[in-house]
């Protein structure tokens, strides 16, 4: 028999009673009632407290990586704490810059950045465009004259096999990002960008995979990337995000604070020039455990080999399950500390064997057709990789705080899903 949810995965300011729980001071059952499922619910404290707490140990040196998840209220939130905004595209780009949070503030990313991508990153004056290949470099060469100053870093590929899923491994040998340490790439790169006028060249950026829990992986990085930059003065070094975060029971990740004091370590260690300013990038960390999503049951169908509960989501709003086979855990809002001995497979409402969200979800006895369910740790990459797969309409997202919500991404109409048609 499973026992109750651990509260250790619900956002930080979860409260659970016998017939509810609340968020930010707001009730699960509440909000349902007025915004109906599926629905992501953020919690503003949560995501407060991680970037302060990244902020704490990168000082001014931390991004927060907006592809995990973005909108307008989530960059500006992370610019009122202090953080830069990472994107990796135009689209990413607009959405910040419409949001409020200056140019100056923004950190622009992509191993395929088009012409437009790179002129307008040029041409707004962010604060620092990461160089990931040898056509951006002449891409850039041919836009930028000597009286600018575009301020940029180098992405390089230091050959390190995070232990993490193959799909979110970025630093080995056999990647698209970055140019290779082991080839001499990256090298010829830092000499070539050196010579081209009007760019500022601060440093080397790597990001070795994302989901990773043991820093071996980081120090490994920053010894190859300290090892590379020797003598060449440079004032800044990135070694991207990947912290990962506990999403079932049983799993343990280390606090922000560990990373950073894990990293700050190894680049001792290495010897890194203490002038160099080490940056990072989580983008997990700060926003996974801060959401949950609710959706509601719909059917349940017990069949020979098991017994299948079907919600109104599903792979839409949270493809993790279906691309890398990542656990959840769920449990019952009007239920949330009974024993939940029930075990079913959670799917959501696509035409797909494959749309499941939990392979072994444990729920309550009563949980029954028209109960809510949440699964917590829903904050990275679920609404940010949602799709309209089904002609399924994006869920909304609610933000909590001190007993109030409020639609920071209102649900998806049909309507909306009609605009593009001619
Ligand atoms: C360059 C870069 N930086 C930062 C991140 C954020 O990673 P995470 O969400 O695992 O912290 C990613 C994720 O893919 C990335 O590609």
């Amino acid at each position: 028999m499973a026992s109750p949810l651990l509260a250790s995965l619900l956002p930080d300011t979860a409260v659970l009673s016998d017939v509810d729980v609340s968020v930010g001071g707001v009730s699960m059952r509440e909000l349902v009632a007025t915004y109906g499922t599926p629905l992501f619910v953020y919690d503003e404290d949560t995501l407060r407290s991680r970037c302060r707490e990244a902020r704490a140990v990168f000082d001014d040196g931390v991004a927060f990586a907006s592809k995990a998840f973005l909108c307008g209220a989530m960059a500006r939130l992370a610019f009122e704490e202090g953080l830069c905004i990472d994107v990796a595209t135009g689209g990413e780009l607009d959405i910040v810059l419409r949001s409020g949070v200056p140019a100056s503030r923004v950190i622009v990313h992509g191993n395929n950045k088009s012409p437009e991508e790179l002129e307008h990153a040029v041409t707004q004056k962010v604060h620092r465009i990461i160089i990931d290949n040898f056509d951006e470099i002449e891409r850039l060469r041919a836009l930028v004259s000597s009286s600018q100053s575009v301020d940029c870093l180098v992405r390089v590929t230091p050959g390190v096999e995070a232990h993490t899923h193959e799909f979110v491994r970025t630093g080995q040998e056999d990647t698209k990002f970055g140019f290779s340490v082991a080839s001499g790439d990256a090298r010829r790169a830092i000499a070539t960008l050196r010579d081209v006028p009007g760019v500022t060249l601060h440093g080397v950026h790597s990001h070795i995979g994302s989901q990773i829990f043991d820093a071996e992986g980081f120090a490994e990085e920053i010894a190859i990337l300290s090892d590379l930059t020797k003598g060449d003065g440079f004032d800044e070094l990135c070694v991207g995000g990947g912290l990962g975060v506990a999403y079932v029971e049983g799993e343990y990740a280390p606090t922000i604070h560990e990373w950073g004091s894990a990293i700050r370590a190894a680049a001792a260690k290495a010897g890194l020039d203490s002038n160099v300013r080490l940056l990072a990038e989580p983008g997990r960390a700060i926003v996974a455990q801060a959401a949950l999503t609710l959706y509601r049951v719909g059917a349940i169908k017990p069949v020979s080999a098991r017994t299948y509960m079907a919600v109104d989501g599903g792979m839409s709003d949270n493809p993790r399950p279906v691309l890398y086979g990542s656990g959840y855990e769920a449990f019952d809002v009007e239920h949330p500390m009974a024993p939940r001995p029930t075990a079913v497979r959670l799917v959501g409402k696509h035409c797909e064997s494959g749309d499941v969200l939990i392979d072994e979800a444990w729920l309550p006895e009563a949980t029954h057709v028209g109960s809510v369910i949440a699964t917590p740790v829903t904050g990275a990459y679920g609404y940010s990789m949602a799709s309209n797969y089904n002609r399924v309409p994006r869920p909304a997202v609610i933000f909590v705080k001190d007993g109030h919500a409020r639609v920071v991404l209102r649900r998806e109409t049909f309507d909306d899903m009609a605009r593009l048609e001619v």
